[in-house]
C-alpha cells in the first residue's frame, strides 16, 4: 500500500481532532475522527498502514471521507453523477485547498468535464460537533445530472465490532432508539416521502457494541434537511465502516446546468467519550448554540385546544378553553385546526386560509383580543402545503398540486399536496401568511404537514426530479422571510406530530410537535429518542385527558405533567372538563415546571435508570432537576436509590422541597432516595440546589 503524500490536514475541536489526508489517488482518507492530537502526532499518522488490509486495487476501494463513483469503488458512494455523453466514473484530482481559522475546504476537479467538487469542515471553539457540507460546480459547457451528492462521507476509526443506534418509527410511535450490530453490506436509513418521516430520523451513531450510557465512544452524525433523505452505513468485508449521508432519495436525480452551483445541506457529525448521554447532551448544546433560532429564550407553556374541541371550533369554546388555561399558568393559547375556510371536518377547506365567516363573523380580532387580555399570546395551527380538493383553492388551481399525467391524484387525509418547487404557489404561500400576521397580532404558528408525497411530479416542469429539492429550499426560504419581517413569530413544526423534526427545520422554528400520541406512557419511549439528538427545550408535550383519546390509557394526572415536563410542557386536555381539584393540582404543576424550566429546556441531561423507575436529571448552574416515572414495582420489591451523575462530591445540595440536606459524594455512589408511593404510575420532581 503506497504511503499517503504530505497532503495532510487536521481539525481540532475542544476536545476532539479529525484528519484528513490525500493518497496517491486523490483519494481523501479519512484517518483519525476520536481524541484530540497535537499537529505532531496528526502528522505521523501518515507513516501508519493504510485504510485497508489488503487491497486488490491499490487502494482504491479504500474507505473514503469524499467518495466519487470510479474504477474499483463498488461500495456505497456519495457522489454519483452521469455526464452529457454516458460517462459516469468520476476522475477527480485534487486542485486547492482554501482555509481559515475555522473552516477547511478541498477542492477536487473533474479536469474534462470541467466538474469542480468543493468538500469543506467546518469546526468551532465551543462544540464537538463538525459541520461538513458537499458543494458541485458544473464548469463545463454540457449539463451534468446528479445522481447522489452527498453533504458527507464519515469514516468511522477501525474497531473490533461496530453497532448501530437509529431512531425509527411510525405515525404515533417516533423516535424509538434502536440498537443493532452493524451487518456486512449496506444499511440505508431514509426518506422517500417528501418530508423528514416518522419512520426514519436522520440521525445515527455508532458504537463498538460496548458503548453504555455513561461510559465509550460514540461517533454520531445528523442531516440539516427536512425533505428525502438517505444515510447509509457499510460495513465493508474487510472491516472499515463509512457512514455517508445526503438529501434526496433514489432514483431521483438532477439536472446542473453549465455555470450552476448544487450546494448541499450540512451534515452534522459529532465524536463523543463518555458514552450516549455525553453524545445527547453534546448534541443539544450544538442545537442550542448553532442551531436554533433564540437559543437562550424559554419556551412558553401552551394551551392547545386540538383535543379538546377537534374541529368545533367556536368563538365561544376557545375562549372558554382559553380562560380556564390563562387560569392554570398557560402563557401561549394556540386554536388548531378548524378555524378557517369550509374546514368544519377534515373533508373540506384546507388551502382557504381565511377565518370561517361563520364561526368568526368578525374576524380573529376578538378573540386574539380576548387571549392578549387573559395575558396570553396567541397562536394558530395553519397546514399551507396542502390542499383539500373541496376547496376555494383546489378549483380555482387545480394544477397546483404535484401530479402527473394520466395517474390518479390519490388522497390521504382527503388532502393533496401542493407543489410549492413551483415559484407561483411559493409567492402565494408566502402572501396568504404574511396577510394572516399582519398587524403581528399572531404570535405563533403551528405549522403542519399532514401527509406525505404521492405521484410526485410537474408535468410540464423541464426537471421535474427539482420538486424534491426545491419544495424543501422553498419552505425554508417561506420561514426566513416571514421570521425576518415577524420578529416576534415563534413557529413550532408539526408533520402529523414529528414528521419533521430535524437540524434544517430547527434552524427556523423555535419547538416541535413530538407525536401525535400524548400517552405519557409511550412518550417515556418517544422521548427517550428524541432525547438523543434533540434538547428538551424543543419537544412539545401535552397533557391531554384521561383516559388518553390515541391509547385509552388511564393515567394519573401527576404522572401525566410529570412526564410532559421533560420537555417543553404544554396542555391539551379538555380543561371544561377538568374537575375543580384537576385543574388546582395542574395549576400547581404548572408552576412546579415554570420553576425547573431554564434547566430542563437548557441543562444537561443524564438519563436515569434504576429498577422499574425510568427518569432524567438535568443539571444547569447550582441546580439539579429530577423527573422520574415508575409505572409498577415488581414483587413488592422497594424502589433502588436513584445514583445521580455529574456533582460535586463535596458540595452539598438542599431538596427544595423537603429542606433535606444530602452530600454529592453519597448522592453520587448511593443514590438518592425518590420516595415513590408504592402504587402504579408513580412519579415525581426533586429540585436539588447546591449549597454555597
Ligand atoms: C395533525 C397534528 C395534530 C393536529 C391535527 C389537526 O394530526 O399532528 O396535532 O394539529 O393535525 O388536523
Amino acid at each position: 500500500m503506497p504511503a499517503l503524500e504530505s497532503r495532510l490536514w487536521a481539525l481540532n475541536t475542544p476536545n476532539t481532532t479529525y484528519v484528513v489526508a490525500l493518497d496517491p489517488h486523490d483519494g481523501l482518507r479519512g484517518i483519525h475522527w476520536g481524541r484530540s492530537l497535537t499537529a505532531a502526532q496528526a502528522d505521523s499518522l501518515r507513516e501508519l498502514p493504510g485504510a485497508v488490509r489488503r487491497s486488490v486495487s491499490d487502494g482504491r476501494d479504500a474507505v473514503l471521507d469524499l467518495a466519487p463513483a470510479s474504477a474499483f469503488r463498488y461500495g456505497v458512494n456519495g457522489l454519483q453523477v452521469r455526464f452529457a455523453d454516458g460517462t459516469r466514473d468520476l476522475e477527480l484530482a485534487f486542485t486547492e485547498v482554501v482555509r481559515t481559522d475555522r473552516e477547511l475546504t478541498l477542492v477536487f476537479t473533474d479536469g474534462h468535464y470541467g466538474l469542480e467538487v468543493r468538500t469543506t469542515y467546518r469546526t468551532r471553539a465551543d462544540t464537538d460537533v463538525i459541520e461538513r457540507s458537499t458543494s458541485l460546480v458544473n464548469r463545463g459547457a454540457e449539463p451534468v445530472e446528479v445522481i447522489r451528492a452527498d453533504s458527507a462521507t464519515w469514516v468511522i476509526p477501525e474497531r473490533e465490532d461496530y453497532r448501530l443506534t437509529q431512531l425509527f418509527g411510525e405515525w404515533g410511535a417516533e423516535t424509538r432508539i434502536n440498537r443493532t450490530s452493524l451487518p456486512y453490506g449496506e444499511t440505508h436509513l431514509g426518506s422517500r416521502r417528501g418530508h423528514t418521516s416518522h419512520q426514519a430520523n436522520p440521525w445515527a451513531a455508532i458504537d463498538d457494541g460496548t458503548a453504555t450510557e455513561s461510559h465509550g465512544e460514540v461517533w454520531s452524525t445528523a442531516l440539516a434537511w427536512s425533505g428525502t433523505w438517505r444515510l447509509t452505513a457499510e460495513r465493508a468485508p474487510t472491516d472499515r465502516v463509512a457512514i455517508s449521508v445526503g438529501f434526496g432519495h433514489d432514483p431521483v436525480s438532477v439536472a446542473l446546468a453549465p455555470g450552476e452551483t448544487l450546494e448541499t445541506p450540512v451534515a452534522a457529525g459529532l465524536y463523543a467519550t463518555g458514552g450516549f448521554a455525553a453524545s445527547a447532551a453534546a448534541w443539544h448544546d450544538y442545537a442550542l448554540r448553532y442551531v436554533l433560532p433564540h437559543p437562550e429564550e424559554l419556551r412558553p407553556v401552551i394551551y392547545n385546544s386540538w383535543e379538546a374541541t377537534e374541529f368545533d371550533i367556536s368563538a365561544d369554546n376557545q375562549a372558554a378553553l382559553a380562560e380556564r388555561a390563562a387560569a392554570m399558568g398557560c402563557e401561549l393559547f394556540v386554536m388548531d385546526d378548524g378555524w378557517f375556510g369550509s374546514r368544519v371536518h377534515d373533508r373540506a377547506g384546507l388551502g382557504d386560509w381565511h377565518p370561517n365567516p361563520d364561526r368568526f363573523p368578525d374576524g380573529l380580532g376578538p378573540l386574539i383580543k380576548r387571549v392578549h387580555d387573559l395575558g396570553m399570546r396567541f397562536g394558530l395551527w395553519v397546514e399551507p402545503e396542502m390542499v383539500n380538493p373541496d376547496s376555494e383553492l383546489y378549483r380555482s388551481r387545480p394544477d397546483w398540486v404535484y401530479h402527473q399525467p394520466h395517474r390518479r391524484r390519490s388522497e390521504m387525509r382527503n388532502q393533496l399536496v401542493l407543489n410549492l418547487a413551483r415559484t407561483d404557489v411559493a409567492e402565494w404561500m408566502h402572501g396568504r401568511l404574511d396577510e394572516l400576521l399582519a398587524g403581528d397580532e399572531i404570535d405563533f404558528l403551528k405549522w403542519d404537514m399532514n401527509r406525505p408525497f404521492s405521484e410526485a411530479g410537474w408535468p410540464g416542469a423541464e426537471d421535474p426530479d427539482r420538486l424534491w429539492f426545491d419544495h424543501t429550499r422553498n419552505l425554508y426560504r417561506i420561514l426566513d422571510r416571514l421570521r425576518a419581517d415577524h420578529p416576534n413569530l415563534r413557529i413550532e413544526s408539526c408533520a402529523s406530530g414529528g414528521g419533521r423534526v430535524d437540524f434544517g427545520i430547527l434552524r427556523r422554528t423555535d419547538q416541535v410537535w413530538t407525536s401525535d400520541n400524548t400517552d405519557a406512557v409511550d412518550r417515556l419511549e418517544i422521548q427517550e429518542g428524541f432525547a438523543q439528538v434533540y434538547p428538551a427545550k424543543v419537544m412539545g408535550a401535552w397533557v391531554t385527558d384521561s383516559p388518553n383519546p390515541f391509547t385509552r390509557r388511564e393515567v394519573p394526572l401527576d404522572f401525566r405533567f410529570h412526564a410532559a415536563m421533560a420537555g417543553a410542557l404544554a396542555v391539551g386536555g379538555d380543561l371544561l372538563k377538568w374537575t375543580e381539584a384537576e385543574s388546582r393540582r395542574g395549576a400547581e404543576l404548572v408552576a412546579d415546571y415554570k420553576r425547573i424550566r431554564g434547566t430542563v429546556q437548557l441543562g444537561r441531561r443524564s438519563p436515569i435508570r434504576a429498577g422499574e423507575i425510568r427518569g432524567a436529571q438535568y443539571g444547569r448552574g447550582d441546580e439539579t432537576v429530577v423527573l422520574a416515572w415508575r409505572r409498577s414495582r415488581r414483587l413488592g420489591y422497594r424502589d433502588p436509590l436513584v445514583k445521580l451523575a455529574g456533582l460535586e462530591s463535596d458540595a452539598r445540595y438542599r431538596d427544595e422541597r423537603t429542606g433535606r440536606i444530602h452530600h454529592g459524594a453519597v448522592l453520587a455512589t448511593h443514590g438518592l432516595d425518590l420516595d415513590l408511593q408504592p402504587w402504579d404510575y408513580a412519579s415525581t420532581m426533586v429540585e436539588l440546589v447546591r449549597m454555597p
